[in-house]
């Protein structure tokens, strides 16, 4: 097929959710409560991604999770005492935001991934449920505070160039081992065109200190290398492994989104996370902003 083949341009409807992580850097907050249901301002990070998502225009969302994250479905679903709660007591505001992070029926799906394989196991263990369409994904532990949604942003391009799309930023050099790391055939600025995927590479050998975010656009066939089981960076399956594969085959973009990412998966971008996103709702931002001024001085 070639690469400009108009299947390479389906719509995505389908994102995929990989929630199944342990969350240890949160200790002991997540001994009994899941890292994606940590607040950032007054909602779980997890529904921070899931709206991000239905703005991009996802249909149907599926959760990749694990033991003991019972409580991520219970967030999405109908609570029907606490709406009659709300109702009764005239609460129309929280009513209509309980309402808002609700997943319709039949839009929710959920599997397991058993053990903690890595990232590519996780998105494998969804290959079933998503078929043969493109499909997207978003790390929960990644945020992006934008006017337009990041992915909104990625579906933007991905209808203008198809394939698969990724998000990205420059990290500085010393940090390229946290992250995939992208080998650049051209770059505009904002689209970059990528000529090779590394997992976490040490500093020296890194090809550029452009990062992947945790929010992709994948063509099914990736789903074809992650079945190989072939480990990588920190014997783990990675994604950003299958994703190389692909590359040459199919065109393959990374994104320079608008916004601010922070990184949620430790703890002092969850709290800068915080600090932003309050300042960014009308309710508290003034208090949030003389906090903020308090401990400054
Ligand atoms: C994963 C990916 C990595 C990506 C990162 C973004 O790593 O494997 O390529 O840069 O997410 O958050 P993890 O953070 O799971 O180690």
């Amino acid at each position: 097929m070639s690469p400009n083949s108009p299947s390479y341009k389906k719509p995505i409807r389908k994102a995929i959710f990989p929630v199944a992580g342990l969350g240890t850097r949160f200790l002991p907050a997540t001994k009994a409560m899941p890292k994606e249901m940590l607040p950032i301002n007054d909602r779980p990070l997890i529904q921070h991604v899931f709206e991000e998502a239905r703005e991009a225009g996802i249909e149907e969302f599926f959760f990749v999770t694990g033991r003991h994250k019972e409580m991520l479905e219970e967030h999405f679903d109908f609570q029907p005492e606490l709406e009659a709660t709300l109702q009764s007591r005239g609460k129309n505001d929280m009513l209509a935001k309980v309402r808002d992070s609700e997943i319709p029926a039949g839009k929710l799906f959920l599997t397991r991934q058993p053990k903690p394989l890595g990232l590519g196991h996780a998105i494998w263990c969804a290959a079933k449920l998503i078929g043969n369409e493109p499909f997207a994904v978003l790390l929960p532990d990644d945020l992006v505070l934008a006017e337009q949604g990041c992915l909104t942003q990625m579906v933007n391009l991905y209808n203008e160039q198809g394939g698969n799309v990724i998000a990205v930023r420059d990290v500085p050099k010393e940090d390229t081992k946290k992250y995939g790391i992208l080998d650049i055939e051209s770059d505009d600025g904002s689209c970059v065109k990528i000529k090779g995927l590394v997992e976490k590479p040490e500093p020296d050998i890194a090809p550029s200190t452009l990062s992947i975010i945790g929010r992709y656009i994948l063509q099914p066939d990736v789903f074809k290398h992650l079945s190989n089981f072939e480990t990588g960076a920190g014997g783990e399956i990675q994604l950003t492994d299958a994703m190389a594969k692909l590359i040459g085959t199919q065109p393959f973009h990374g994104l320079r989104f608008n916004g601010n990412h922070f990184d949620c998966g430790g703890r002092t971008g969850f709290i800068e996370a915080n600090i932003a996103f309050s300042l960014c709702d009308k309710e508290i931002s003034d208090s949030v902003q003389k906090i903020i001024q308090n401990y400054a001085n």
